[in-house]
C-alpha cells in the first residue's frame, strides 16, 4: 500500500464566529473556524500538523483516539505547552481508519468550550460505499445574553464544576439550526463526534431506524440497527441513514438523558434534514464489515482496578477522584503485557472514561458481555457500574486516562501512568517527566 505525508497548518486564535444569523460569539479555534478544519489522511499515512499559537495563553493539541507515540500525544505530560507566538510540529503515522478528533488539552474548560476542536478522518479502501460522507461535530455552548462565555456566581460555578458545563445553544459543526440537504433514495454515512464539554447526546430522528457501522476505533464487524443512540463526550459513532422520501423534513434531536446532575439537560433539536429530489444511489455494503480479533476471553483475571469517585473534600466541598486521589499517579504498565482493567464508578453520576493512545475492547459491563465487539477509547460508566476492558500496551512513554466531562477532568478525575519496557529499563534509558 502506498502511503503519503499529509501536511496541515493549524493556527489557534481568537476570532468572531457566527453561530446563526446575527448571533456572533468571541470564539477561540483553529484557522478562524469552529470546528477547525477537518484533517484527512489515509490509513498508514504520516500526518504532519504545524500548530501555531496566536492565542494570549499557552495550549497543546491532543489527537483523540490516534494510536501514536507518547511524545506526540499532545498533553503537558509529554511536551512543553506551545506558548503564545510559538509553533510546534506534530508528526505521526495514523495506523487505523476511523473517525477521530483533535482538541486543546490545556485550560480545556475554556479552550474547548470556545471552539478549539476539529475532526480527523482516516480513510481506507473500504467496502462500504455511500452517496455522501459527512462529519457532524456535536457541541453546546452556555452563553450569556450578550453571547459571552461568562461563568456565573460562585454557586453556579460550583454546580458547573459538579455537572459539567452545559448550555442551551445547540451546535452541529459550529452552527445553530444546522441544515442537511439530502437527496431522496440515497444512503449517507454520518460521522458523529461529541465534542461538547459535558452534554450526553442521545441521537433520535423521529423514530426512524439507522445503522451503527463504526465506533471510536473504526468499523464494527456487522451493522447494528437502532432508532436511538447515546454518544457521550469524547465518543464517536458512524451511522448509515436513509433512504428517505422526497419532501421529508427530519429533526435530529437529542433526547433527555438523566446522568444524575443538579441541572437536567432537556430534549433539543440540533439540526434538520431536508430531503430533496430523488437521485440514483451507489450505496453498497457487504454483510460483514470486518473481523475484529478478541484480545482476551471474558474471564481473564483483572490486573488493575481503577475507581472513579466523587468524595467530600475540605477544600472544594467535593473532589473528583481516581483511586481516591485527584490527578492520581497510577502504577507503571509493562509493555507487551495484556491489560485487563476493571473500571468502577463508585459515584452517583455518570462519567465517560477515556484512555489516551490505545484502543480497548469491552469484555463486560456489570458482569455481562456487550452485544457486539468493537474498538473503543471512550466509554460511559453509569452510576455504581463496572466495566472490564482489555488493551495491549505496545508503545512506551507517559500516558493518561480521565473522565471526558471536561470540568471533572480539570477537577482531577484522571490518572497518569507510564508504559515501561523492562528490557530497556535495565539499560537505564529514558525517563519521562510528569507533574505530580
Ligand atoms: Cu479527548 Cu485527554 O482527551
Ligand atoms: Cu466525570
Amino acid at each position: 500500500m502506498k502511503t503519503n505525508t499529509q501536511t496541515y497548518r493549524l493556527t489557534a486564535s481568537e476570532f468572531q464566529w457566527e453561530i446563526s444569523a446575527g448571533k456572533t460569539i468571541n470564539a477561540w479555534g483553529f484557522n478562524e473556524s469552529v470546528p477547525g478544519p477537518t484533517l484527512r489522511a489515509r490509513k498508514g499515512d504520516t500526518l504532519v500538523v504545524k500548530v501555531k499559537n496566536d492565542l494570549k495563553e499557552s495550549t497543546v493539541i491532543h489527537w483523540h483516539g490516534i494510536q501514536l507515540p507518547s511524545e506526540m500525544d499532545g498533553t503537558d505530560s509529554v511536551q512543553k505547552p506551545i506558548e503564545p507566538g510559538e509553533e510546534f510540529e506534530y508528526r505521526f503515522v495514523v495506523p487505523d481508519a476511523g473517525t477521530f478528533w483533535y482538541h486543546s488539552h490545556q485550560n480545556e474548560t475554556e479552550q474547548m468550550e470556545r471552539g478549539m476542536y476539529g475532526a480527523l478522518i482516516v480513510e481506507e479502501d473500504t467496502s462500504v460505499v455511500v452517496d455522501a460522507d459527512r462529519v457532524l461535530m456535536i457541541d453546546d455552548m452556555k452563553l450569556s445574553e450578550s453571547n459571552d462565555f461568562k461563568k456565573g456566581n460562585s454557586i453556579l460555578r460550583w454546580i458547573e464544576r459538579h455537572d459539567g458545563r452545559e448550555g442551551q445553544t445547540l451546535l452541529i459543526n459550529g452552527k445553530e439550526n444546522y441544515r442537511i440537504e439530502m437527496n431522496a433514495g440515497q444512503t449517507e454515512r454520518w460521522r458523529f463526534v461529541n465534542s461538547s464539554s459535558a452534554r450526553y447526546f442521545r441521537l433520535f430522528m423521529g423514530g426512524r431506524k439507522f445503522q451503527l457501522i463504526a465506533a471510536d476505533g473504526g468499523l464494527l464487524e456487522y451493522p447494528v440497527e437502532m432508532s436511538e443512540l447515546l454518544i457521550v463526550p469524547g465518543e464517536r459513532a458512524d451511522i448509515l441513514v436513509g433512504p428517505f422520501a422526497e419532501g421529508e423534513s427530519i429533526a435530529i434531536e437529542s433526547l433527555e438523558y438523566n446522568r444524575m446532575t443538579m441541572f437536567k439537560a432537556k430534549r433539543g433539536t440540533y439540526a434538520t434534514v431536508n430531503v430533496g429530489a430523488a437521485r440514483p444511489s451507489v450505496f453498497r455494503m457487504p454483510e460483514k464489515l470486518r473481523t475484529i480479533q478478541p484480545l482476551s476471553s471474558r474471564d481473564a483475571a483483572v490486573n488493575r482496578k481503577v475507581k472513579l469517585s466523587v468524595d467530600p473534600s475540605l477544600k472544594h466541598g467535593i473532589d473528583f477522584n481516581v483511586n481516591g486521589k485527584t490527578h492520581a499517579a497510577d502504577k507503571p504498565v509493562t509493555m507487551g503485557e495484556l491489560q485487563i482493567w476493571e473500571i468502577r464508578n463508585a459515584s452517583l453520576m455518570d462519567h465517560p472514561f477515556h484512555l489516551h493512545g490505545f484502543f480497548f475492547q469491552v469484555l463486560e459491563v456489570d458482569g455481562k458481555a456487550p452485544e457486539y465487539i468493537s474498538w473503543k477509547d471512550t466509554i460511559n460508566l453509569k452510576p455504581l457500574s463496572r466495566v472490564k476492558i482489555a488493551w495491549m500496551p505496545d508503545r512506551t512513554g507517559a500516558w493518561m486516562y480521565h473522565c471526558h466531562i471536561i470540568e471533572h477532568h480539570e477537577a482531577g478525575m484522571m490518572g497518569h501512568f507510564e508504559i515501561v519496557d523492562p528490557s530497556k529499563e535495565s539499560k537505564g534509558v529514558t525517563h519521562h517527566h510528569h507533574k505530580g
